[in-house]
């Protein structure tokens, strides 16, 4: 069942995605060579618990920390260790965080130093094909729209959809229905009203869609080792449109 928020619940979406948008900003300044990925996530949990928030990913299904630090050729839910930031890697930062029991989800992807053309090119895309799918937000739409904006897009730059893994609904559970994949057809999938609340999150590779897991069953690295690139925000349907939740501050 797809839940439509009170105005209320509206409201502590809010500030849950501010909150989120918030720790993202406090973050960035130390996204720099030489620190490590768990050095990121303590920085990011103290924060997020300094104001008021609760880092919903770290015991979720047992993954074991507030944030996801994906490197690379790393797609999603790469684990923090020990590795070193070097110039010319990119990183996808991903968090939830709850505020008062409801959840604000996004993710997106950083340079270290600089980066190569086809980094570039990669991580403007992707966000740009989020944007796609995000302008498809408004009461009487489909999520197959999304699903659409965002293959097409992704298509015509001839980049690589992750389809193992799709955007979902969110409220007081960071997963919820409906499923919003990064592929799909017009005008197909449940409507859109106002009131809902979902995650878009385009997972795009430059190079081939092919991926696969790592024995801590968590780091999603994509086959033949091209980088990969993801942006996601929590997006709540309006009357005629869209509000972004987790609005970027930087
Ligand atoms: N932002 C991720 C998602 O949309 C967070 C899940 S990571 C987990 O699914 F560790 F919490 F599972
Ligand atoms: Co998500």
């Amino acid at each position: 069942m797809i839940t439509i928020k009170s105005e209320r619940e509206i409201e502590l979406m809010r500030k849950a995605g501010m909150l989120v948008s918030l720790t993202h900003k406090y973050l960035k300044p130390y996204i720099k060579e030489g620190i490590t990925t768990k050095e990121l996530d303590r920085l990011a949990e103290d924060y997020i618990v300094e104001n008021g928030g609760f880092p919903t990913c770290k015991g979720y299904e047992g993954y074991p920390c507030a944030l996801c630090t994906s490197v690379n050729d790393t797609v999603v839910h790469g684990i923090p260790d020990d590795y070193k930031l070097k110039n010319g890697d990119i990183i996808t930062i991903d968090m939830v965080i709850g505020y008062k029991g409801y959840q604000g989800d996004a993710a997106w992807t950083y340079k270290v130093g600089s980066i190569d053309s086809e980094k570039e090119y990669l991580m403007k895309h992707t966000e740009l094909a989020l944007y796609e799918g995000i302008k498809m937000v408004k009461p009487g739409n489909r999520i197959g729209d999304i699903s659409y904006a965002v293959e097409k897009y992704a298509k015509e730059h001839n980049l690589g959809i992750v389809r193992e893994l799709c955007g979902h609904g969110i409220g007081a559970n960071m997963h919820e229905a409906p499923d919003v994949p990064n592929f799909g057809k017009k005008g197909t999938g449940p409507r859109l009203k106002e009131g809902m609340i979902i995650c878009i999150e385009p997972m795009l590779t430059y190079g081939s869609e092919d991926i696969y897991i790592l024995d801590d069953e968590w780091t999603v690295k994509t086959l033949d080792k091209s980088p990969a690139a993801h942006y996601e925000h929590t997006v709540l349907v309006t009357k005629d449109g869209y509000e972004i939740l987790t609005p970027r501050l930087d």
